[in-house]
């Protein structure tokens, strides 16, 4: 009922609403109408009143609330439901709980802040309030050695989105972690459930540092970079997420459909990785050589120093200069 008492506020743009016409149009009482009204205050939502004219919106908070997301989100699946925290410890892992409790393809969760916020290789992400920090459930139909090229679908996917909202041009570092001049601005932790021959649900994280405090961000995160940092001003968030998600899922429609083929180019046209000498870090093993291409299922074909190519699954590269 409050998503709709702000639905009727938001439609009415600069105009005041009367507080009788909101519970006619509801059917509840004045004084319920004033309950949504203060509750959505509580959450930041500056609404003035005037005796006799009624209620007018002025200004809508920063926070990716399920109903500012979802305004204008022209999606199918993704984001059918949302769920948000002001505070978790990890969105994967309040995501992981959904799906084991039988959540939809396409739930979304986002946080404002993790507590917890997990990266690849049992690392720690940082992730403070201006970020983007969200999950998404998939249960593709995929046998489990596919779901690599899901994450690649993810990248894509953010990259499209970055450039389509902020007209900033980011770049992918194998296998999913997404650049801007040298600094890293994202990361994508896919995690998977399900059997030898079968997927049950995937967690796609996706960590995006938009806003953030960047010199704080540098001290926790060395290395790290902010959209906001090189756009000289704030991103919406909000169109953002939308956006990420519109991409994510045309991508994994298409994906689902047609194979991975043209995500593959998609790819390969937004690297920072193929055609470069790198060293390949695997454990505590290191590998050198020359990354000549990626797999159909997401993985890194390296060219060693003797001309022996090998393909990689897992690892953290970095580049160590053009070929
Ligand atoms: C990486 O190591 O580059 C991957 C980082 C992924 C971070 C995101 S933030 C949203 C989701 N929740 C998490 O705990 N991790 C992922």
């Amino acid at each position: 009922m409050r998503q709709k008492v702000l639905s009727l506020l938001s439609s009415a743009g600069k105009e005041y609403v009367s507080g009788e016409k909101i519970s006619l149009a509801l059917g509840i009482s004045r004084t319920a109408v004033w309950k949504h009204i203060e509750a959505l205050r509580s959450e930041g939502y500056v609404i003035h009143s005037v005796p006799k004219r009624g209620y007018k919106l002025v200004s809508v908070p920063d926070v990716l609330y399920p109903a500012e997301v979802s305004q204008g989100l022209g999606t199918r699946v993704l984001g059918c439901k949302i769920r948000h925290y002001h505070r978790v410890d990890s969105t994967n892992n309040a995501a992981k709980k959904l799906a084991e409790e039988g959540a939809p393809e396409g739930t979304v969760v986002i946080a404002e802040q993790q507590t917890k916020g997990r990266g690849r290789m049992n690392r720690s992400w940082h992730s403070p309030a201006g970020g983007i920090w969200m999950s998404v459930i998939l249960r593709p139909d995929v046998p489990p050695h596919k779901v690599q090229g899901i994450t690649l679908v993810a990248a894509v996917a953010v990259v499209n989105a970055i450039k389509k909202v902020t007209g900033l041009v980011p770049l992918i570092k194998w296998p999913n972690d997404i650049f801007l001049e040298g600094k890293k601005i994202c990361g994508i932790l896919t995690e998977m459930k399900g059997e030898v021959d079968q997927v049950n649900y995937i967690i796609i994280g996706i960590g995006l540092n938009v806003n953030s405090d960047f010199r704080q961000l540098e001290k926790e995160a060395s290395g790290a970079g902010t959209l906001a940092m090189y756009l000289g001003k704030n991103v919406d968030r909000k169109s953002l997420v939308r956006e990420m998600l519109s991409q994510l899922e045309a991508n994994y429609f298409h994906y689902c459909r047609e194979g991975i083929s043209s995500i593959l180019n998609q790819w390969r046209q937004n690297n920072l990785t193929l055609g470069r000498n790198v060293v390949l870090k695997m454990g505590e093993k290191y590998f050198a050589g020359v990354a000549e291409d990626i797999t159909p299922e997401g993985g890194l074909l390296l060219r060693d120093h003797q001309g022996c190519t090998k393909v990689f699954y897992s690892g953290e590269v970095t580049v160590t200069g053009m070929t």
